[in-house]
């Protein structure tokens, strides 16, 4: 969409693209509308302008001769976040302080604000994610996730569980050491497509933008890093690895454009035994055998195979060592004991298909 005076006309009702990437869903667009449709409506452009202060990346939207920030200046603390006893309780503070200037999209109910660190005297920019009852248990499940993603080597923003299980908390990486914020665009709004179609995609036209997108000298990291999701996602059942779960990461506009830290990998068959692949590969949706898999990382991804069954063999064991600490933590937390046993039985599946050599497998 290159500058120009002349104004874009989508031909369509809905915003175009990259307007709809931030706009809140689920919980947190509603927390929005019952605050404000009072005062101003409730249509996209609306909700737009509301939150446009403060989004995820580095654009920003509002009326023209609106000069104001949008960013809240107030400061939580990392630590009270992570050790407060009534999680529901701070959640719903959190939301009646932070919603309006929370330019942050996806389903689970969350925030984005600043927190003060640990130890430090710096200030850290957090998105914190709450579950609600229908998918219960949902920040540790995301957090043991993140774990096994974080030993296999992959990038990962810096991450935390609440003592009580109540709340997921990870830093933005979109904001550089030196508080710029940098550019992000997920692969829904790079694909030109809108959020209603985050699941019509496939992992062939991902590794396609991955291609078109990131910059020549970090493509093949952005391979290896997106095959080695792909792996993930599969052992550990996560059933959400759709287009708005991944992105591009750069500075400035002009400047070398990487993939994004992996983030929202979920055991989403803990709740939806079922579940299969947000998207297509090689014509559907389902768990890969190992063979399939490898096919595709050579021909889109143009991995060698010994690579291939490296990545796969480093994603392997490091599901298998989260596994481990998965069952002790479902042992010690009783409120964790359904969900983590769901957890644990999708992990043996997913460990016992992806373990065995690819060529006994297909
Ligand atoms: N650590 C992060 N830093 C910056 N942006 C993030 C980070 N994690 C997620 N996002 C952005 O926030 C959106 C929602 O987060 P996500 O974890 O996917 O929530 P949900 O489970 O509701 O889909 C993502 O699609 C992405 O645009
Ligand atoms: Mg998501």
């Amino acid at each position: 969409m290159p500058v120009r005076f002349e104004g874009w006309e989508s031909g369509s009702r809905d915003l175009h693209p990259i307007f709809q990437m931030n706009l809140p869903e689920g919980a947190l667009l509603e927390a929005i509308r019952r605050s404000i449709t009072k005062l101003v409506g409730e249509d996209d452009v609306t909700i737009l302008r509301v939150t446009g202060g403060n989004q995820i990346g580095r654009n920003r939207f509002s009326l023209v001769d609106d000069h104001t920030s949008g960013v809240v200046e107030t400061q939580e603390s990392l630590a009270d976040l992570l050790s407060y006893p009534d999680t529901e309780e701070l959640f719903r503070d959190l939301v009646s302080k932070y919603a309006l200037s929370s330019g942050v999209s996806g389903i689970q109910p969350k925030v984005i604000l600043e927190a003060s660190e640990r130890g430090t005297a710096s200030i850290g920019r957090y998105i914190v994610k709450s579950w609600g009852g229908e998918y219960p248990q949902l920040a540790a499940n995301e957090f043991f996730c993140m774990t096994a993603a974080m030993r296999a080597g992959l990038p990962v923003p810096e991450f935390h569980l609440s003592e009580n299980g109540g709340l997921f908390v990870m830093k933005r990486f979109d904001i550089a050491e030196d508080g710029q914020s940098m550019g992000f665009e997920d692969l829904c709004s790079l694909q030109a497509l809108g959020t209603a179609q985050k699941y019509s995609s496939t992992y062939e036209r991902v590794a396609r933008s991955i291609k078109d997108f990131v910059s020549p000298e970090y493509v093949q990291k952005a391979r290896e890093q997106f095959f080695a999701s792909l792996v993930l996602s599969c052992i550990v059942r996560n059933g959400d690895a759709h287009l708005k779960n991944y992105g591009v990461l750069y500075e400035h506009a002009g400047s070398l454009v990487s993939l994004a830290p992996i983030y929202d990998v979920v055991t989403t068959t803990a709740y939806i035994p079922k579940d299969v692949p947000a998207l297509s590969l090689a014509g559907s949706k389902k768990w890969w055998p190992p063979k399939r898999l490898e096919q595709f990382a050579m021909a889109h991804l143009a991995l060698p195979v010994g690579r291939i069954t490296q990545i796969r063999e480093e994603v392997v064991e490091a599901v298998a060592d989260t596994r481990k600490m998965l069952a002790v933590y479902a042992g010690e937390t009783p409120d964790f004991r359904n969900v983590g046993g769901a957890m644990l039985a999708a992990w043996e599946d997913g460990l016992r298909q992806y373990s065995c050599p690819p060529d006994r497998s297909s």
